[in-house]
């Protein structure tokens, strides 16, 4: 049947949505499948069902896409989508609820402090850094590929930092700062037939992994196999696991991890369930080192598209 990749969209990260559903239609395509775009920002969902899609693959990053609105109007017209559902899709766009269900699970994530940023006292902003330490990260909690994020090194900076934050959101999520190496570690399939594959490791010049590395330069390295011990590979793949059915996920993401250098111990900072799928992305690599093409990709993950 017919396919409509979704990409594009309103939130800030449609410009990543862009580059991502471009790349998933040339797969699906290459591969035969009937699949079209379809941007939601410029059309009505409603026009999938007369059109007679009955599928569609989500390529849509950030707010209206990722974050379970789409989900939920695709439910309504009865047109099954890839990734998850519209509950583990909201929560895992807000980062704090997201680390209040790690949280009551057992599963480490940094220290966190939830600032409201309208009339947020200064004194209250100031006091963060007491809670926390420094460096410490000040972001938008709705937000991805880095936007709005500011790894704050000194008090005077704070406040700066949040009312950046505060452009994207009501709420400021300030968090621990982990000292050490970024992890991601992708997941595919649903329940108990979730699978992790390849741990990446990131290395960014000097805390420079931002969105015009992530996605306009070479200057970040990526590794994988991550180069880590046996035993932190396996326990960051099952944390990985753990993170994604602890949210409810379904079909595939993307777990994202500092792992601290004096200890080893890994800390999730978020799941992602609608991953970028960027030329420069990470889903793709780890797919790749596990012997899968991008198109195999694309293909297993519409496969799994449900309502
Ligand atoms: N938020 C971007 C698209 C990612 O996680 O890959
Ligand atoms: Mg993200």
């Amino acid at each position: 049947g017919r396919v409509a990749v979704l990409f594009g969209g309103r939130s800030a990260e449609r410009e990543v949505s862009l580059m991502s559903g471009t790349g998933v239609l040339q797969a699906l395509r290459s591969l035969g499948v009937d699949a079209h775009a379809f941007d939601p920002a410029e059309r009505e969902l409603a026009e999938l069902r007369h059109e007679g899609f009955d599928r569609c693959f989500i390529a849509l990053h950030g707010r209206h896409g990722e974050d379970g609105t789409v989900q939920g109007a695709l439910e309504l017209l009865g047109i099954p989508y890839t990734g998850s559902g519209v509950m583990a899709s909201s929560v895992a766009m807000d980062k704090t609820m997201t680390k209040r269900v790690w949280l009551a699970e057992g599963l480490p994530t940094p220290r966190h402090v939830l600032l409201h940023a309208d009339g947020q006292a200064r004194e209250r902003v100031r006091e963060v850094p007491d809670t926390l330490g420094l460096p410490l990260i000040v972001k938008p909690p709705h937000e991805g590929s880095s936007i709005g994020v500011t790894k704050v090194q000194g008090y005077s900076q704070m406040q700066e930092a949040v009312q950046l934050a505060a452009r994207y959101d009501p709420e400021v999520l300030c968090e621990e700062f982990i000292d050490g190496d970024e992890l991601t570690c992708a997941v595919l399939g649903t329940g108990a037939g979730a699978v992790a594959l390849p741990v990446i490791r990131i290395a960014a010049p000097e805390g420079a992994y931002d969105y015009q590395n992530k996605y306009f330069t070479d200057d970040v390295k990526y590794h994988c196999p991550a180069g880590l011990p046996d035993a932190l590979e396996a326990q960051v793949r099952q944390l990985a696991i753990a993170a994604y059915r602890s949210l409810g996920c379904r079909g595939w993401g993307r777990a994202d991890f500092m792992v601290r250098a004096r200890d080893q111990q890994p800390f999730l900072l978020e799941m992602n369930t609608s991953p970028g799928m960027t030329s420069h992305s990470l889903v793709p690599m780890a797919a790749r080192a596990a012997g899968l093409s991008y198109e195999q990709l694309c293909l297993r993950i519409l496969a799994q598209a449900a309502l």
